[in-house]
């Protein structure tokens, strides 16, 4: 019994000395609180634990603490600026980029109702002439589907929660936002590098020509319902190519892939700012697209079959594209000869 208790005294007192080494090894790894607390804490009666109110008020402004996580801003609780960007991105973005969907959408049915399909002036001949292969079709449908998509997905990512869970309810809405922002990313990548493919494949007849200062100049005829002689792509059609495609495409597709790999390198401003940038150049391209869609389908008689099939009549290509008709018989007679 004696030599128990001896025992336990000596395991005590090794308990407690160990205590004592581990906590005084901690001590000295562990950060030196922020400045502001430091001095708090000297004062009579104010300990560091009882300091909340400083401690908070330094996380809200982004002083940076410690964090065994390493990367770029790990050590921030809370981002100042994100709150921001919560309100640029629900105030203004959303609510000027829905109000110019609406009214690019307004104008087109109100144009259509007015003018209704560009028709074909003379009769189809039933000869055909290759407009597109069928590279350049697989092409553009690669992005044109990538492109409905994403502007589905992220639409809601946007407007969702305005438009959608009111109607769908709380529960629905979740798993749909969840499969959908899994659709976006996976998207973003195949359009990225349709859209690429989709400039270098068309990027040539896109170029400028002198003929396309009478289209400018005769506003395509699209108001005045005339033909302007054109070559491969008009000039209307140029300008979706390098806005649309070109710029706005591009920079939807390097704010988003930065937004796609938030763990890079990036602080937190940058993202907000890839984040802004993204929506406004996805808002605008939207908006030529729609006006691209309803050329491509309802507004003009014979385009659409021209990207499904590959093969225009003659008497399309001469009303809409003179100039490439003329290289297109040309090249005909030059083979035939
Ligand atoms: C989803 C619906 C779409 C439809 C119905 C459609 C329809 C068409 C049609 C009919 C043409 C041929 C025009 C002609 O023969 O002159 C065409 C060409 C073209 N489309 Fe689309 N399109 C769609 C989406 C898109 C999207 C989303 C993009 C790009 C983001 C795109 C980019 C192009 C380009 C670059 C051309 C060649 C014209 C040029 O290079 O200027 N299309 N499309």
């Amino acid at each position: 019994m004696k030599q128990l208790k001896s025992n336990s005294w000596l395991w005590a007192c090794l308990l407690a000395a160990c205590a004592l080494v581990l906590a005084s090894a901690h001590a000295a790894d562990a950060p030196a609180p922020p400045a502001q607390i430091q001095a708090q804490a000297q004062k009579p009666g104010v300990t560091p634990a009882h300091n909340a109110e400083a401690t908070w008020r330094e996380v809200r402004a982004g002083t940076p603490g410690v964090t065994t996580v390493r990367g770029t801003e790990t050590g921030v609780l809370v981002s100042p600026d994100g709150n921001t960007w919560r309100q640029i991105r629900h105030g203004p973005v959303t609510f000027y980029g829905s109000l110019l969907v609406i009214l690019v959408i307004v104008a087109i049915a109100l144009f259509h109702s007015r003018k209704g399909m560009l028709r074909l002036s003379e009769k189809p001949t039933g000869r055909t002439l290759v407009r597109f292969s069928n590279w350049e079709r697989s092409v553009h449908w690669l992005v044109a589907i990538s492109f409905v998509c994403l502007a589905l997905t992220g639409g809601n990512m946007l407007l969702g929660k305005y438009v959608l869970m009111p109607v769908i309810g709380h529960t629905l809405f979740s798993w749909l936002a969840g499969m959908g922002k899994f659709i976006h990313n996976f998207l973003g990548v195949v359009f990225s590098v349709g859209a690429v493919l989709m400039l270098a494949t068309f990027y040539k007849d896109n170029i400028w020509h002198p003929s396309d200062a009478e289209w400018i100049r005769k506003a395509g005829g699209l108001v005045s319902r005339e033909h302007v002689p054109s070559r491969r792509f008009n000039f209307g059609e140029k300008i979706w190519f390098w806005l649309g495609v070109g710029l706005f495409g591009l920079v939807m597709i390097a704010s988003g892939l930065s937004l796609l790999f938030p763990n890079l390198y990036e602080t937190r401003h940058a993202m907000q700012t890839a984040e802004v940038i993204h929506s406004i150049a996805a808002t605008l391209i939207f908006c030529m697209s729609l006006g691209h869609i309803y050329l491509g389908t309802i507004g003009v008689e014979g385009a659409y079959q021209s990207i499904r099939t590959g093969s225009v009549d003659e008497t399309w290509a001469k009303e809409h594209h003179q100039l490439w008709y003329d290289e297109q018989v040309q090249k005909k007679l030059g083979k035939g000869a």
